[in-house]
């Protein structure tokens, strides 16, 4: 890389998309990349499982789409991305642990199918990546929070795999990991099939199926596809 080229990557730092469905490794991929390229890791789905959070604090209605756009709207829900890991921050509270467990997970998925509340969502993602520098991940990020991101990547794996790797983690976390297939496949079923951005691969998303790579070749063959898209800028 000579110096042009460097000053050109300071100027200009991309927007990276990574969608697909839960278990396909998009996180553990999503921050290796921002830590590599020293960009901001922003994990969208952390922010419905923040609004789901409220909700059930709330007691408010997973079904009520009026009643959670106006929670959203009353909610201060930050994303802080640090050295070692995400934070979730919601009204000045850390939630980055409790939006992990179970009911918050199956809350998430159903909070987020309202239009009104991903509208807010998606305006507040635009916020906070529209200056680059960012590898945001979530569902909808390359078809519609930001369908001209400089990189889409679709990471897919099979829906056995992706099963199976969820409970190896919920296993090291030492939970019960009972019943969580079927929950998994019933958000899949959830996230792809509603009315408003569904899960779906943008045309444009170079899709990798990750069902038999490692992380480190699925982290290389996205490393690769940056580097090219770098270079293509210069
Ligand atoms: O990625 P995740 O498992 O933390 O996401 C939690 C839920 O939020 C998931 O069921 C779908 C929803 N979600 C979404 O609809 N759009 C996004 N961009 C991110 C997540």
């Amino acid at each position: 890389m000579n110096d042009s080229s460097q000053n050109h990557h300071a100027k200009r730092k991309l927007i990276i998309a990574i969608d697909g469905p839960a278990g396909a490794g998009k996180s553990t991929i999503a921050s290796r990349l921002a830590r590599k390229l020293g960009y901001a890791n922003l994990e969208s789905g952390a922010m419905y499982r923040a609004l789901a959070l409220k909700a059930i604090d709330k007691d408010a209605s997973f079904d009520d789409e009026d009643g959670l756009t106006k929670l959203a709207q009353n909610s201060r829900i930050r994303l802080e991305p640090t050295m070692g890991g995400n934070r979730t921050l919601l009204d000045g509270h850390d939630i980055s642990s409790r939006i992990r467990e179970r009911d918050v997970t199956e809350a998430a998925s159903r909070v987020s199918v309202h239009p009104r509340v991903r509208e807010w969502m998606v305006a507040r993602q635009r916020e906070m990546g529209e200056g680059g520098g960012v590898v945001m991940e979530g569902r909808d990020i390359g078809t519609k929070v930001f369908p001209d991101a400089d990189l889409k990547i679709f990471l897919d794996a099979d829906p056995v795999v992706r099963e199976q790797r969820r409970m190896e983690q919920q296993r090291v976390k030492g939970e019960v990991a009972a019943g969580l297939a079927a929950e998994l496949r019933e958000r899949d079923r959830r996230d792809r099939t509603r009315a408003v951005s569904p899960l779906v691969a943008a045309k444009d998303a170079v899709v990798i199926d990750s069902t038999q790579l490692s992380e480190d070749e699925v982290a290389a063959r996205v490393e690769e596809l940056v580097k090219k898209k770098l270079n293509q800028r210069d």
